[in-house]
């Protein structure tokens, strides 16, 4: 007769079997394929960055700047855009300095020209077609901040605002376009914004031209399906650049003050690493945010109400802190 501690043993036996048998080797084999796939991912990724010609606008500072030094530990040709060309030659050189050390990365050429200027846009995209013939993958992601409230604010800053952050990034992308399509090939960047999912009060010029920057390339991907050329747009949140001291006020003047929020956000470095990873794996969208920032994203959609009211008590509080 087999009493109940015999019965609970054999039955803990059997248990240990499967878990032997069936769990282990299952769980080993899912590791194992996610290992695969993983490294079948990352030599996809280098192989499509490896020796691509990248342009990144914005180079000179901030997020450019990371963007630069990842894409070139990556092996990408780059052309660095800005408006200060002594700035672009020190991180020439700083990148020249690493190139020496190996035989996979090149030297970067620069392109001068201020986004603000359509005509100077297209120029600078005739000259990088002439020099390096095609563009692989372009990154707009020069822009500029704006503090102020509507009422105080004059149309010119507006229109600087708009100009910068849309209309030279789309200046520019279309003038590379043409080429991209000749070769059914290519890949276009935006850097946008979580502003440009959300409106905060007293940044309406530049939440205005991220929602603008977001409207514009969500139709580019579309259109573009047909020439397999792939658009990406990232929304960060604060990352810790010069961002808020550059930011642009109500009467054209700078800002000049790091924000707390800017101060505590992700280093440029880490969401260059996110810009580089999104590329490679050629993602349509990406949002680089926190809980808060990624919840008020959905809240806006799901509840727009109660995200209005939010954002009403967020102008009292800032009007208030102000005054005081
Ligand atoms: N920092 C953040 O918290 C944050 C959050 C979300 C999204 N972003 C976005 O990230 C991108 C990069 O900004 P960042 O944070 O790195 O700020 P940043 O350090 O101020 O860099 C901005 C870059 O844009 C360039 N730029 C500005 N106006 C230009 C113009 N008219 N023509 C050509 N280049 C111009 C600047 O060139 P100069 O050196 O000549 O001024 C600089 O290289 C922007 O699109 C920004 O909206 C930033």
């Amino acid at each position: 007769m087999v009493t109940g501690i015999a019965r609970k043993n054999i039955h803990k036996g059997k248990l240990m079997d499967l878990t032997f048998t069936a769990i282990v080797p299952l769980l080993l084999g899912s590791l194992g394929i996610f290992a695969l796939f993983r490294l079948l991912q990352r030599m996809r990724m280098r192989a499509y960055l490896q020796d691509a010609v990248v342009v990144i606008t914005g180079a000179t500072s901030g997020l450019g700047k990371e963007c630069a030094k990842a894409f070139h530990a990556a092996g990408s040709r780059l052309v660095l855009c800005g408006r200060n060309g002594e700035r672009l030659q020190d991180l020439v050189q700083e990148l020249s300095a690493k190139a020496n050390q190996s035989k996979n990365m090149h030297k970067p050429c620069t392109v001068i020209f201020d986004l603000s200027d359509t005509k100077m846009v297209v120029s600078a995209a005739e000259e990088i077609l002439k020099s390096v013939g095609h563009v692989d993958i372009l990154i707009n992601n020069a822009g500029i901040s704006y503090r102020g409230t509507i009422l105080d604010t004059g149309m010119d800053v507006d229109k600087k605002v708009m100009e910068t952050n849309y209309f030279g990034p789309i200046a520019f992308t279309k003038a590379l376009l043409p080429s991209m399509i000749k070769r059914q090939q290519g890949h276009i960047v935006v850097i946008s914004s979580v502003q440009g999912k959300i409106s905060i009060p007293f940044r309406s010029a530049y939440a205005a031209s991220k929602h603008a920057t977001q409207a514009f390339f969500d139709c580019l991907r579309a259109e573009m399906e047909q020439y397999e050329i792939n658009v990406t747009v990232v929304s960060p949140g604060y990352i810790q650049t010069n961002l808020s001291v550059n930011a642009v006020t109500a009467d054209g003047s700078r800002y000049g003050v790091m924000d707390k929020n800017t101060i505590e956000g992700r280093t440029a470095a880490e969401v260059a690493q996110v810009v580089l990873n999104a590329v490679g794996q050629k993602k349509k969208e990406v949002l680089v945010a926190g809980l808060m920032p990624s919840l008020a994203v959905y809240l806006r959609t799901l509840s727009p109400r109660l995200f209005f009211t939010f954002m009403a008590s967020r102008a009292r509080k800032e009007r208030k802190a102000k005054d005081s």
